[in-house]
């Protein structure tokens, strides 16, 4: 026998300002598959999550609903358990951030970090609103882009351009909350010391465990800590200044920790709140670091690609240097597309769990599909539409329902729903189907749904292909054959008995029906051989899953369309751009990389050389160049671009070839107005111009 094995399963804490969505979903159906299955093999599971309450985001909407922000949390609380419940995501605890359990264990850590010499302070200096009375977060700062001046862009990147820059490098920079221009103020920001030469060497480390981490994920984390000798982790800002709706740090004033430091302590915290409630769990057994290892206990976390950074380097060394467990196992998910494209609002792709529900849509289809498609990579998901409707219908209805359907009719019409013996025609049938556990288990522990899937649905085939072969329709015409039509029809409903224990996972509300329409004690990987009987009376077959239908998918599109018109697009809702770093804005932003674009897309994008004629400074412009560029036309344009603290010598670009979107509208600016953009290509601190290896005459169309 296998030792039963303890782990801690978590998701992702989702934040309070926002509704569940199906990108939300992807990830939690995956644990959710997970935990489902660990249980059916006797393992003890603990299923944990909460909402993440904390931070800017959420005390500036509260403010804006007029409603204090334990109001707000306490709304989105009640949505998310009962959007998280209909989609049979089943969390032994949801808590919530905003608790004093996890006050105090946030308390405690932070002060043994500080005690172990991982905390300093610094002052630095950040944008301040006057009006507002606070420090603005980088999203919460507006302005003009430095690089392609579109207006009305974000504080740490350009949503038109794409460029990421310091909130400080906008051009006319306002605050989003007052509109007002913010002006620079210094304040004392408490740091923890990542970038400790305990903290790298025990990180390095860390990623070495090939059971921890998928491989994409290690890789990513050595690129983010550097070459040996040259590590590229800077210290993590955890302090923030009042006002805050969080946690006040202790012995400082009006200084709060960071949402993203009591975010993962969250994990614990609810917890800990479970195990108090429950009673007989020992708690500490799977947090603390000695202890841990005694009991051999796990601890394994599904989160989303997006948030890796924080949970794979700040929060071990957080727990490490705490004197607590690290993560055992880490379980990422890409990002959810549809239909190729990035989940979009005025798409009606931005589809809300609530909406889902609404249009009547079953969620175990949703979890099917997901499931289908989840090969334990980080890679990107794509909700095809028509893929979604076809593997639904096919798959899961046209073959696994349709074994039940078939068979029981049989059963219930000719011999009242009692079974027979199990036809030694079927025998080798079912030894096939058993004979798929451990590919089926493998599947599934992996977190290689789709290859648990594909074994399924090959035995699926078998067992209709079998059906078909043998014809019980025409046996059942024979009134000799009766014995032998009841016991075909027994042993294919014991193929379905263990197709659907293999399902179970994936689709517990089917299984569920299945026990009671089989009348057969809740299916585990334990029953995998306790067959169905001769004699047995199953209930009467009620219809198990409908089918899919395309066109209630697209009202579902239609609705989330409408919904755009109620929804306020707060763009500054999203607490991962809140004042974190360079590398992780480039993270979230590789994360976002879903939003493809059509090969027409990109042909409406005019590219031409040019020719530099001249190139000069501009009286009162400090961050701009001004050029005349020959494109072929009859006359040169006039072109600034704000890159002149990278080109100390402009008339030494003269003569030189440079690319120009030729067809972006003309802005009118405060020296003239810019007929076009000069491409180039730039790093943090660093920028070029981009050119062609030959040269060909002005005015040549790239493509
Ligand atoms: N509050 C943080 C997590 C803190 S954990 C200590 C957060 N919240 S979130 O609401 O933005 O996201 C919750 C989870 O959903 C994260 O794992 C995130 O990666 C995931 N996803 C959010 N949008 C997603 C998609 N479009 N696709 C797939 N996963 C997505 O991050
Ligand atoms: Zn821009």
């Amino acid at each position: 026998m296998q030792q039963q094995r303890d782990i801690f399963v978590t998701n992702a804490l989702p934040f309070a300002n926002g509704d569940i969505h199906l990108g939300h979903l992807l990830g939690y159906a995956q644990a959710d598959i997970w935990v489902r299955f660990q249980r059916m093999l006797g393992n003890n599971v603990y299923y944990i999550c909460a909402d993440d309450t904390h931070g800017t985001p959420i005390m500036l909407k509260a403010d804006q609903l007029g409603i204090t922000p334990e109001e707000l949390i306490a709304k989105a609380h009640a949505a998310h358990l009962q959007d998280f419940d209909r989609f049979h995501i089943d969390f032994d605890n949801y808590y919530t951030t905003h608790s004093k359990e996890n006050q105090q264990l946030v308390e405690e850590i932070y002060l043994t970090l500080q005690a172990n010499g991982l905390i300093e302070t610094k002052t630095i200096e950040q944008f301040y609103d006057e009006e507002r009375k606070m420090f603005l977060p980088d999203r919460f700062i507006k302005g003009e882009c430095p690089k392609c001046h579109a207006k009305d862009q974000y504080g740490d990147n350009c949503e038109s351009c794409g460029a990421t820059y310091r909130p400080t490098e906008l051009i006319n920079p306002f605050s989003a909350v007052t509109g007002k221009t913010p002006v620079m103020r210094p304040s004392e920001h408490f740091f923890f010391k990542l970038s400790d030469p305990r903290c790298v060497e025990f990180l390095r480390e860390f990623l070495e465990d090939k059971a921890r981490l998928q491989p994409e994920a290690a890789n990513k984390m050595r690129e983010w800590i550097g070459e040996e000798g040259d590590c590229k982790l800077s210290d993590w800002d955890i302090s923030r200044d009042a006002p805050y709706f969080g946690f006040p740090i202790p012995n400082a004033e009006n200084k709060y920790f960071y949402v993203w430091l009591d975010a993962p302590i969250g994990y614990f915290a609810s917890f800990k709140n479970y195990c108090d409630k429950t009673g007989g769990i020992d708690f500490e057994s799977f947090i603390k670091k000695e202890k841990a290892t005694a009991a051999n206990t796990e601890m394994v976390h599904f989160i989303g690609k997006d948030i890796m950074y924080f949970h794979t380097l700040f929060w071990p060394a957080m727990l490490n240097f705490s004197g607590h467990r690290v993560p055992s196992q880490y379980a990422i998910n890409g990002f959810l597309t549809v239909d190729g494209a990035k989940m979009s609002k005025s798409r009606g792709t931005f589809i809300t769990a609530d909406s889902y529900i609404s249009q009547n849509l079953d969620p175990e289809w949703l979890r099917y599909y997901f499931a289908a498609k989840s090969n334990g990579a980080i890679d990107d998901f794509d909700l095809n539409l028509d893929d979604f409707v076809n593997r639904v219908n096919a798959d899961l209805v046209g073959k696994y329902v349709n074994i039940a359907s078939r068979t029981s009719r049989f059963i219930a019409k000719e011999f009242d729903n009692e079974l027979g013996d199990i036809a030694a025609e079927t025998k080798a049938l079912i030894a096939s189907i058993i004979d798929r556990k451990a590919a089926v288990k493998a599947g599934y522990e992996k977190r290689n749904f789709a290859a648990a899937l594909r074994e399924i649905s090959a035995a699926c085939d078998d067992v209709n292909e079998h059906f078909d072969q043998m014809k019980p329709w025409e046996i059942a015409k024979d009134e000799s054959k009766r014995q032998l039509l009841q016991d075909l029809c027994t042993g294919y409903l014991e193929c379905f008995r263990l197709l659907s224990l293999y399902l179970k996972p994936v689709l517990p509300i089917v299984a569920g029906k299945v026990e009671s329409f089989l009348n057969v004690e809740p299916l585990s990987f334990a029953a995998l051989t306790a067959s169905l009987e001769k004699g047995h009376k199953i209930g009467s077959y009620e219809h198990l899953m409908t089918r899919l239908n395309r066109k209630d998918l697209d009202k579902l599109i239609e609705a989330n369309k409408e919904a755009l018109a109620a929804v306020r697009n707060d763009a500054a809702d999203n607490q991962k751009s809140d004042n974190v770093k360079k590398e992780v804005k480039a993270e979230s932003k590789e994360a976002d990389a879903g939003d493809y674009i059509s090969i027409d897309d990109f042909g409406k994008i005019d590219l031409r050389l040019g020719k530099v004629l001249s190139c000069d400074f501009i009286e009162g412009a400090d961050k701009l160049l001004t050029f005349q560029i020959d494109l072929g036309e009859e006359k040169p344009r006039t072109i600034f671009s704000g890159i002149r603290k990278f080109y100390e010598d402009p008339a030494a670009l003269i003569g030189t070839y440079v690319i120009v979107v030729a067809n972006l509208a003309p802005r009118k600016m405060r020296f003239g107005v810019s007929e076009g953009m000069i491409l180039s290509a730039s790093t943090k601190d660093q920028l070029t111009l981009l050119t062609t290896l030959g040269e060909l005459a002005p005015g040549a169309k790239i493509s």
